[in-house]
C-alpha cells in the first residue's frame, strides 16, 4: 500500500548554500501540512517579507509564516535555545505550531566560546561545529536530558518546554495519516560533512541522507527538488573553482545583493559550475531543479558556464582531495548574455531567446529538468515550467 503520489517534498541546496531555498519552501509550504528542518542550526538564515514586514529566520522552518502549518525542528538539528526563543517571540500572533525534538542537541554557551577560538574555516560562530563534535563524541546534551536546564535562565527553560516533544512519532503519525511533509534542507551539498569540500564544510549531512537520520522517518513518496542559483556563491573560506573576482563577479555580488543573512559577510561570486551541480544532483538523486536568481545575470554581455574540470590535463569530476580540487582548472563554454529585465515574465516561453538558451544548456549539462525559475525577489517571481 503506497501513499498518494508526491505527497512529500525535500528541498536541497546543490551549491554552497544561499541558493534561495527559503523562498521555494515558503511557496511550496502552502501545499504541505508539515514543514521540517532536519539538520544544521542557526548557521542557516533567510529573510521573508510578508505584508511589508521582514522576518529573519535561522532555526524555524520558512513555512512558519503561513497560518495553521506545523513546523518541526527535528532531532538532526542543533539548537541554541536563546536564538529559538527570540525567533518565536518575533513571530506574528497567528504563527504556525512549532515542535522541537527532545532528541535535538542543545548548543551550550561553551560551544560558542570554543568556536570563537577557531578561525581558519570561516564558520558562522554559532557553536554548530562544537555542538556536533560533542554529539558524536557522546558527551552532548539533548532537550530530553534534564541537565540542559542548568545552562540557561529559568525564563528560557519555561518558555521552550511546551514545544519539546518526540517529533519522530509526530512525523510518523503524519505519514500514516497521509499528511504531507515538506523537508527544508539548510546549507547545501557542497558543504556536506561527507560529500562537500572537506574540511571547508559544515558539520552535518546537508544532502538527502541527513533527512532520514535527522528525522527518524522514511517517507515513501518523496519528490526531491535541488536548488541552484543561475551562478555560484560561497561564504567563508575554501576552494571555489569558478570564482570570478573581476567585473562579472562584482555585478553578481551587487545586483544579487550577495551578503550573508546570518553573518552579513560578502559572498564570493562566480560562474555556474555544471560539474559541481551535476555531482550534487547525483548525490541527492534529485527529481528536478529549481534555478534561482536568473534575473541577476541580466546586463552581462557574455556568460560562462563551467563544463569540465581539468587536473593535470585530465578530465575530472569533483576530486576528494582538497589540493587536487584547488588545482583543478575549470573549462568554460561561452554563451551570449541578455540585457532585458526579466523580472516580470510569467512563462518560460516569454523569456528572451538567450535566457531560454542558457536554461536549456544548464539542463542538458546537469541532466535534470529545471522546473522552477526564479526571476526576482518577491513571492510571485517564480516561473513554473512543466
Ligand atoms: P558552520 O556551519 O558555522 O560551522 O560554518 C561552516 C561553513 O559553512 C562556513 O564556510 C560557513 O560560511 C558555511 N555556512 C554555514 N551555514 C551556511 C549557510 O546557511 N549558507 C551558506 N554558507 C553557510
Amino acid at each position: 500500500m503506497g501513499y498518494p503520489q508526491q505527497m512529500n517534498t525535500a528541498i536541497i541546496g546543490l551549491q554552497w548554500g544561499d541558493e534561495g531555498k527559503g523562498k521555494l519552501v515558503d511557496l511550496l509550504s502552502e501545499d504541505h501540512e508539515f514543514i521540517v528542518r532536519f539538520q544544521g542550526g542557526a548557521n542557516a538564515g533567510h529573510t521573508i517579507v510578508v505584508d511589508d514586514k521582514k522576518y529573519k529566520l535561522h532555526l524555524i522552518p520558512s513555512g512558519i509564516l503561513r497560518p495553521q502549518k506545523k513546523c518541526v525542528i527535528s532531532n538532526g538539528v542543533v539548537v541554541d535555545p536563546k536564538i529559538l526563543v527570540n525567533e518565536i517571540k518575533n513571530l506574528p500572533e497567528n504563527h504556525a505550531r512549532i515542535y522541537l525534538s527532545d532528541r535535538a542537541h542543545v548548543i551550550l554557551p561553551e560551544h560558542i566560546e570554543k568556536e570563537n577560538k577557531l578561525t581558519h574555516l570561516g564558520t558562522t560562530k554559532k557553536g554548530i561545529g562544537p555542538a556536533y563534535t560533542d554529539k558524536v563524541s557522546r558527551s552532548g546534551i539533548r532537550f530530553c536530558d534534564k541537565k540542559w536546564v542548568e545552562y540557561f535562565d529559568s525564563d528560557i527553560v519555561r518558555f521552550l518546554s511546551p514545544y519539546i516533544c518526540d517529533t519522530r512519532l509526530l512525523l510518523q503519525e503524519a505519514l500514516e495519516k497521509k499528511e504531507s511533509i515538506l523537508f527544508e534542507g539548510a546549507q547545501a551539498t557542497m558543504l556536506d560533512i561527507d560529500h562537500g569540500t572537506y574540511p571547508y564544510v559544515t558539520s552535518s549531512n546537508t544532502s538527502i541522507g541527513g533527512l532520514y537520520t535527522g528525522t527518524g522517518i522514511r517517507p515513501r513518496d518523496l519528490k526531491i527538488i535541488g536548488v541552484a542559483k543561475a551562478y555560484t556563491t560561497r561564504v567563508g573560506a575554501g576552494p571555489f573553482p569558478t570564482e570570478d573576482t573581476g567585473k562579472a563577479g562584482i555585478h553578481m555580488q551587487e545586483v544579487g545583493q550577495e551578503f550573508g543573512t546570518t553573518t552579513g559577510r560578502k559572498r564570493r561570486c562566480g560562474w555556474f559550475d555544471s560539474v559541481g551541480v551535476k555531482y550534487s544532483s547525483q548525490i541527492n538523486g534529485i527529481d528536478e531543479i529549481a534555478l534561482t536568481k536568473l534575473d541577476v545575470l541580466s546586463g552581462l554581455n557574455d556568460l560562462y558556464i563551467c563544463i569540465n574540470y581539468l587536473l593535470n590535463g585530465k578530465q575530472k569530476t569533483i576530486p576528494s582531495n582538497l589540493e587536487d580540487l584547488q588545482n583543478c582548472i575549470p573549462v568554460y563554454t561561452q554563451i551570449a548574455g541578455w540585457h532585458e529585465d526579466i523580472s516580470n515574465v510569467k512563462t518560460f516561453n516569454d523569456l528572451p531567446f538567450n535566457v531560454r538558451k542558457y536554461v536549456d544548456l544548464l539542463e542538458e549539462l546537469v541532466k535534470a529538468p529545471i522546473t522552477y525559475i526564479g526571476v526576482g525577489a518577491g513571492r510571485d517571481k517564480i516561473i513554473k515550467r512543466c
